[in-house]
């Protein structure tokens, strides 16, 4: 069942877990990565910002001059680079150096996390000590180095340097453990995101993988199941359109499968009749076209029968009623009433002719017609008067229509009957004059199928006793505005 469909394979919970992961993960990737990036730049500016803060705390210091233990002048650099770097806390990979007679460290200092080699990196590099820059980026074996240097000058012609130097790799290791952490627990809540978006997938979604189930169970023979509804949202909503429809598709199976029982019923009738007859058909030439009348008659029954239940077959389709363009209504009725004529005998008048165009189906309007007049001359005695008539006029909500109308002056319908004899193989009590028995309850049902088609409907009004009149008003759309 599934070749041959375009769309995806997987199912709607896979899929909706699928863009929820995924796009919880792009979230997520991108928060980590740009907050990684912000704290990397920001442990590198500290680091900068550290070693020029201690400079500028050491230049003001030595502008001073002062010992502040002693309250005397300084008057060497040692004392001065000693009292100065006792009196620091360096901050995580930070080192001081004091160093006199270009070159000699005297004193230092570091801070947490600063390689235990820290001076020695220093010491080593030469360059950095030597170089007239007073600030700078080094590559040293325990890792790049931020540094800046002041130089003191005292006045017994001593000269010293204060060096200060920060290695970003511990800040860095930092930034790179909290990284881990968020990256970690990122895809934690993917996992967590994972879960309850197949939980409340599959919770939403349940209504849904119901009615399928419910669909794959149900079959032409058994429309009985339905739905349950739960809740008050829109799948509940489906559900009940669902039921529903299974309420129609129920209705229309038992409504065609009465047809087909009562159709096969009707038709069986006259084949037993024929069949009876034949069997018991004897030598006697009187009997035999007595015989050959009977079958004759009944096969012309037959016949009738299945052109209406063709004709009924029919109305289900689109193309039932075919409206080509303006039907001018006089002329139409005009010739319905030159061809009923041919029908019985009877005092046929023409009371009302309605004078206008209207988008109907001719031939259907007339096969009607053909149908009601019938229906009252099986109803009537030779000669009595049956009265046609087709006037424009307003249904019950003001909506214009064309009635096209057969009058008898028969028994009637009785009021019970009224509403049931139009519907298919519903036959009254009506007494009949002509071919009893003669027929199979179908045509005003296809009388109400061609009202129907035109979207309007088919009535009859009746006093018992004196007479019916049979019709249809049909919509006649913006003609008649
Ligand atoms: N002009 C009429 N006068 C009285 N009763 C009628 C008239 N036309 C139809 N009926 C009643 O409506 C029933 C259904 O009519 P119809 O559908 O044409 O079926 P059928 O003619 O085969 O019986 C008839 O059996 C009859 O009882
Ligand atoms: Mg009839």
């Amino acid at each position: 069942m599934t070749e041959g469909r375009a769309g995806s394979r997987f199912s709607a919970r896979w899929r909706i877990l699928g863009w929820l992961m995924l796009s919880t993960a792009l979230v997520l990737t991108a928060m980590v990565i740009s907050v990684s990036s912000a704290l990397q730049a920001r442990a590198g500016h500290d680091a900068n910002d550290d070693v020029a803060q201690e400079v500028a705390e050491f230049r003001q210091f030595a502008a001073e001059g002062v010992n502040p233990e002693t309250a005397r002048p300084f008057t060497a650099a040692e004392p001065m680079l000693d009292v100065f770097l006792r009196r620091q806390q360096p901050g995580q990979g930070e080192v001081l150096l004091g160093i006199v007679d270009g070159g000699r460290a005297v004193m230092s200092v570091r801070g947490a996390d600063t390689p235990a080699r820290a001076e020695h990196d220093v010491a080593l590099d030469t360059d950095l000590l030597g170089s007239d820059d007073t600030s700078g980026v080094a590559q040293t074996p325990a890792g790049e180095l931020r540094w800046a240097k002041a130089a003191i000058a005292t006045d017994a012609g001593e000269s010293g340097h204060l060096f200060v130097g920060n290695y970003t790799a511990p800040a860095y290791a930092e930034v790179a453990s909290t990284t881990r952490l968020m990256a970690a627990a990122s895809i934690g809540a993917v996992a967590l995101t994972a879960i309850l978006g197949w939980l409340i997938a599959g919770q939403i979604l349940r209504p849904i993988r119901v009615m399928r189930l419910t669909a794959a169970d149900i079959s032409r023979e058994d429309l009985t199941r339905r739905i349950p509804v739960q809740g008050n949202d829109d799948l509940a909503d489906l559900a009940v359109e669902f039921n529903s429809m299974l309420d129609r598709l129920e209705s229309a199976f038992a409504t065609e499968q009465r047809f087909v029982d009562d159709a096969g019923h009707e038709l069986r009738t006259p084949i037993t009749i024929i069949r009876g007859h034949l069997e018991l058909l004897g030598d006697d030439p009187l009997e035999r076209r007595a015989t050959l009348n009977l079958v004759t008659q009944e096969l012309d029954r037959m016949s009738r029968i299945v052109t209406d239940l063709l004709a009924l077959a029919k109305a289900e389709r689109d193309d039932f009623i075919q409206i080509g363009g303006r039907v001018d209504v006089a002329e139409l009725t005009l010739d319905i009433d030159a061809k009923v004529q041919q029908l019985a005998p009877r005092t046929w008048v023409l009371t009302h002719v309605a004078d206008g165009p209207a988008r109907i189906d001719a031939q259907r309007v007339t096969q009607a017609m053909l149908q009601l007049a019938q229906n009252a001359t099986q109803h009537t005695d030779h000669g009595a008067e049956i009265r046609l008539s087709s006037y424009f006029a307003q249904d019950e909500t003001g909506a214009p229509v064309v009635v096209f109308a057969v009058s008898d002056t028969g028994p009637g319908v009785p009021a019970a009957e009224a509403s049931t004899i139009f519907e298919r193989f519903a036959r009254g009590t009506a007494r009949r004059t002509v071919g009893e028995h003669s027929g199979a309850g179908l045509g005003l049902a296809i009388v109400r199928a061609i009202a129907d088609g035109h979207n309007g409907s088919a009535f009859v009004d009746s006093t018992p006793g004196q007479g019916a009149t049979f019709g249809i008003a049909l919509p006649t759309r913006e003609e008649r505005i």
